[in-house]
């Protein structure tokens, strides 16, 4: 948009002198130097409207002159929120779930409670489009390590997007992702193999390769990426099938298994490489409450016995309260709030509040 077109209405042009003909002849056809003296107050705020033509018309529209040079300018264009990049909501991107009108749309989003130090992985500006839909919008976050962390938000926000970034299979437009001191977007295939080995990543679904049996499908990050035998293999993966209730399924196929089951085997899978960092897409999504619940206890046990940076992303608020520590709240491409389980469940953050006690009335509505 041009500046004369940002110009408010009856401003900025300069080609109507005051002294011109047209005010000259009405401060002549009255004789009142006091409207002449309003007439080139307004003439010179407003530089004349187009509308002033010959003789008495503009005289009876002296005073609606001055009402509009006194009066506040209406914004010549409502652009709405525009990005740090100076893209523009609306015409150059959407966000889902933000109207294109939105001037605020972050105007719930308080950032970490706490600065946390020891962060095993810090999300910087990220920005991440897909076609005109951002996803991302300028994402900041460390997760602890050492904790058990959760991400929550509503559906659609991007929480496996972001997963996906931090393992380095989506790169963000903008901003950086750092594991353990390293930047992920300027790994070169070679040490992104190697940083991979990090990770424990429980998909959302599982994943499981389903023609290979349980035993197989554990064993198989061994065999790809460490030159152990098979003998150190088999110890690993029947301690890991143990602890988490699979000790007798070695030989069953994931499609003679429970969903539970099916999760189960992802986790032990997740965990055979000793990972200094755990992923999990929604590990209870299509569980019983039962059976969330003792996942829920399966990875607390986990974590207190080999520690590490464990990030769980959820809809589940009764999960929130079993295993987290520190709890980010994703809305809108940004962290809403984040920190401590017990500040984010007291939080006074109004969009915080109402997804954390899942309640109907606050800011958030279904669209
Ligand atoms: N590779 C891709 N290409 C295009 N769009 C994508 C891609 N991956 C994700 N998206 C879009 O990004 C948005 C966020 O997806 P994502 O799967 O991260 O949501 P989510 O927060 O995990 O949702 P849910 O809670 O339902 O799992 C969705 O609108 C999805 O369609
Ligand atoms: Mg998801």
């Amino acid at each position: 948009m041009s500046e004369k077109e940002e110009t408010p209405e009856g401003q900025g042009s300069e080609e109507t002198p005051i002294n011109s003909p047209e005010v000259e002849a009405a401060v002549e056809s009255t004789g009142e130097p006091e409207v002449a003296a309003e007439m080139e107050a307004a003439d010179e705020a407003a530089a004349a409207d187009d509308s002033i033509g010959d003789g008495e018309q503009e005289l009876e529209d002296a005073e609606s002159v001055q009402a509009a040079v006194t009066n506040e300018p209406e914004p010549a264009e409502d652009k709405g929120f525009v990005a740090s990049d100076g893209a523009v909501l609306g015409r150059d991107f959407i966000i889902p779930g933000v109207g294109p009108g939105d001037h605020d749309p972050y105007k719930w989003h308080t950032g970490p409670k706490q600065k946390t130090t020891n962060n095993a992985i810090e999300i910087v500006d990220v920005v991440k489009q897909f076609g005109r839909t951002r996803i991302l919008n300028g994402l900041n976050l460390g997760l602890p390590d050492d904790q058990i962390s959760m991400v929550l938000g509503p559906s659609g926000t991007g929480k496996s997007v972001l997963i996906k970034h931090i393992v380095g299979l989506l790169y963000p437009d903008h901003g950086d992702v750092i594991v353990k001191g390293d930047s992920v977007p300027d790994l070169s295939d070679d040490d992104l193999f190697e940083m991979r080995k990090k990770f424990g990543l429980l998909f959302q679904d599982g994943a499981l390769f389903g023609s290979m049996n349980i035993f197989d499908n554990v064993a198989f990050p061994l065999r790809q990426h460490t030159d152990k035998g098979e003998e150190e293999i088999e110890h690993i993966c029947t301690r890991r099938l143990r602890e988490v209730g699979l000790g007798e399924a070695h030989d069953k196929m994931p499609n003679e298994l429970s969903g539970g089951m099916r999760k189960r085997a992802g986790f032990a899978r997740a965990l055979v490489l000793d990972p200094e960092i755990v992923m999990f897409d929604e590990p209870d999504s299509g569980l019983d409450p039962v059976r969330t619940a003792l996942l829920c206890e399966l990875i607390k046990e986990v974590h207190a016995e080999n520690g590490g940076c464990y990030m769980v992303i959820s809809h589940d608020l009764g999960t929130a309260r079993r295993i987290a520590d520190f709890i980010a709240v994703l809305w809108k491409g940004r962290i809403v709030e984040s920190g401590p389980k017990e500040e984010l469940f007291d939080s006074d953050n109004e969009f915080v509040h109402q997804f954390l006690q899942a309640d109907v009335v606050g800011p958030l509505a279904m669209d």
